[in-house]
């Protein structure tokens, strides 16, 4: 469709003749726009960070940072990006233009030396500049305000804001006196007051060159028939890890369908025995609309990848690639999940535990032409929880071993332990012999010294380059002592 068009600083630019898989970043740079940059092309460095106008959680529309080099231009036909070159107001004939309050701020405050990350990290703080739920921290305490200095400014910056931008000059510091010296946005600013309209609406996009076609349907019916007409398109949400595959790994598809803004998908409900969260609802919009809600997925989202692919990643995704090492299956598997999957040749739905989906290495039991619509999670939550990522780094960091808790202790007796663990086998699992080690007794050290010994052999755990076996099932047993310590008053009391 060679009407397809992209808004980028308030300009429509053709998409054609861009082939579908080229990047935006790639479309950005080809037309002179050459503030984002490539660093990585993998998601991890946020040198390409660009602005989108997606749907707002607490306004109508949100500025939500992206990497540009995972998205492909033709995903965002119809729709509005801005770059750091069109955050800055253009000034009169002559004049040079004024710099955005973010970019003034990094500027005197020394956040840019030689300047080849710095457009990324002026995206991913506008986009936290302009969050309209950011406000001032009021500490009660001392622990507090400590934690708050480290990771939030008191003009309520979340610094996860920029977990996804890497920089080899400053030192951060200066970036981070930058981000907490930002003020509100001024009532005349244009990205502020964008935020009160609804964004751009999603395409129907069928757009073809050299033999590949990216397709938006805009129904789940439609996607559906798409998948079921064509069993070789591949269905694709955030993009995440499919951008990194064409990037890195040279994949190439003829036939791409997203479905990252198909309104079944994209639906959160909170019922009275269940939440069910849509297959294609972004994990930013989850964390958000939840607000901690389910303290399991709480503590999931900080530790996953990062701001950056947050903004796009869906926990449909990250279960339809199948990985072994994707940080949300242990969690969902401790909080007992299931998924919901449609089908245009079924009878609609059918509903899967998770315990019972995956089946073997990136394998499981969803059919072709099949789409993980939601997931489901029951109520009430079990009180008990924890997600215990190990890994080499903090944040933006590939689990080696990754487990969570969910236990029901009453009384002093574990009534009730799902346990997820990701990294130790071929496929995420539960620990079910560690669970039935557990359930029943009481919740004292020699029951969990027990179940840890069970725990430390569970899976197939392997050497590689990220942990050696001995090492993974160190780390299941240790973490489960991790969780006695850490609740061993709030249960007994
Ligand atoms: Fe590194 Fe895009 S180029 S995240
Ligand atoms: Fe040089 Fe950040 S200023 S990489």
């Amino acid at each position: 469709m060679s009407r397809a068009h992209v808004t980028i600083n308030g300009k429509s630019f053709p998409i054609a003749p861009a082939v579908p898989r080229l990047t935006v970043l790639d479309f950005l740079r080809e037309r002179g726009l050459t503030g984002a940059k490539e660093g990585c092309a993998e998601g991890e460095c946020g040198a390409c960070a660009v602005l989108v106008a997606r749907p707002g959680v607490r306004k109508p529309t949100d500025w939500v940072a992206v990497n540009a080099c995972l998205v492909p231009v033709a995903a965002l036909d119809g729709q509005e990006i801005v770059t750091a070159e069109g955050l800055a107001t253009p000034g009169e004939a002559g004049t040079p233009p004024t710099l955005h309050p973010v970019q003034e701020e990094m500027a005197v405050r020394g956040g840019s030396q030689c300047g080849y990350c710095t457009p990324g990290f002026i995206c991913s703080m506008a986009s936290e500049y302009y969050r309209p739920d950011r406000c001032a921290h009021e500490g009660t305490d001392a622990d507090a305000a400590d934690q708050a200095a480290a990771e939030h400014g008191a003009n309520g910056f979340d610094l996860h804001a920029l977990s996804g931008n890497l920089c080899r000059c400053t030192g951060y510091r200066p970036i981070r006196d930058a981000a907490f010296a930002l003020g509100e946005p001024t009532g005349d600013d244009p990205f502020a007051r964008r935020r009160d309209q609804e964004p751009p609406a999603p395409v129907a996009t069928a757009y073809t060159r050299d033999g590949s076609t990216f397709r938006r349907p805009l129904t789940l019916a439609d996607a559906l028939r798409v998948l079921r007409e064509h069993p070789d398109a591949v269905p694709v949400s955030g993009g995440t890890d499919f951008g990194v595959e064409v990037n890195i790994r040279s994949r190439r598809e003829s036939h791409v369908v997203a479905i990252d803004r198909i309104p079944e998908l994209r639906e959160l409900r909170v019922g009275s025995d269940h939440i069910e969260i849509g297959a294609a609802v972004t994990l930013t919009e989850i964390e958000r609309r939840l607000d901690g809600d389910v303290p399991l997925l709480a503590e999931l989202f900080p530790q996953f990848a990062s701001r950056l692919i947050r903004n796009s990643a869906t926990l449909g995704g990250n279960l339809g690639t199948g990985s072994p090492i994707g940080d949300s299956p242990p969690v969902l598997l401790a909080l007992d999940a299931s998924l919901v999957l449609a089908d245009a040749d079924a009878d609609g739905e059918r509903e899967v535990p998770l315990d019972a989906y995956f089946t073997g290495y990136r394998q499981s039991v969803r059919r072709p032409g099949e789409l993980i619509r939601a997931v489901r999670i029951p109520l009430p939550l079990s009180p008990v929880t924890a997600f215990h990522k190990i890994a080499k780094r903090r944040f933006d960091d590939i689990s080696s071993v990754a487990v969570a808790f969910a236990l029901d202790i009453e009384d002093g007796v574990v009534r009730k332990a799902r346990i997820g663990l990701g990294g130790v086998a071929a496929t995420p699992i539960r620990a079910h012999a560690t669970e039935a080690a557990l359930e029943g007794r009481p919740w004292t050290a020699r029951t969990v010294e027990d179940a840890a010994r069970e725990l430390r052999s569970a899976g197939t755990p392997m050497d590689d380059h990220r942990a050696s076996a001995l090492y993974r099932a160190a780390m299941l047993g240790q973490s489960l002592k991790k969780l006695y310590a850490q609740n061993t008053e709030a249960v007994s009391s």
